[in-house]
């Protein structure tokens, strides 16, 4: 039992399909996972699904009311080991980079002293992007981590660079930053 606790962003890239197994695979491997969706995440897969793979409650808006009473996107920063962003989005990597903390996942991720491991999943010209590509480079100088992506057959029909790192790569990688 690793005893350390992970607290899983997941946003809404189509590759979130691929966040079910990464759940499944961290417990497997000793760790506590608690997810965080973002809203627009909960339009491809409901919470009830991330909230029966790991065992502990989905956290959602910013503005849900606690069971007891805590200001939720503080006691979440302060629990964490480790932040995992799997699937990132474009956007989200976009505001973390601005500073921006208008959801409960970038608030989280403002707040904490945890290390934070980003595993973008886009389309491969969103990847490319230099706005995009600007936002991971500052984020990587500031500390962030990265997994991928990596190149393959995207959603899109195309093949490029853009899907989401392999899920056993990322536990690889969350065990050597944890
Ligand atoms: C079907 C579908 C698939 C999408 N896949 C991706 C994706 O793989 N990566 C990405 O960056 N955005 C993707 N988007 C766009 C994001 O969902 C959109 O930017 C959204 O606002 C992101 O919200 P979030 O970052 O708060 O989860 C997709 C949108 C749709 C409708």
């Amino acid at each position: 039992m690793k005893n350390k606790k992970i607290i899983l962003g997941v946003t809404a890239s189509i590759a979130i399909y691929k966040a079910c197994d990464l759940v499944r695979r961290l417990k497997e491997e000793g760790f506590s996972v608690t997810v965080i969706q973002t809203k627009e995440s909960e339009e491809m897969i409901k919470p009830v699904v991330f909230q029966s793979l790991s065992g502990n409650k989905v956290y959602r808006g910013l503005f849900d009311m606690p069971e007891a009473w805590e200001i939720e996107h503080i006691s979440l920063a302060k629990q964490a080991d480790l932040i995992l962003i799997a699937p990132a989005t474009a956007n989200v990597i976009a505001k973390i980079a601005s500073g921006i903390c208008d959801d409960l996942l970038t608030c989280v991720v403002s707040a904490t002293s945890a290390p934070v491991l980003i595993a973008p999943a886009m389309n491969e010209n969103m990847y490319k992007n230099k706005i995009t590509q600007e936002n991971i480079a500052k984020l990587k100088n500031k500390g962030y981590m990265f997994i991928g992506p990596k190149k393959g057959k995207l959603a899109c029909g195309d093949t490029g660079v853009g899907c989401l790192a392999e899920v056993e790569a990322i536990i690889k990688e969350a065990n050597k930053v944890l």
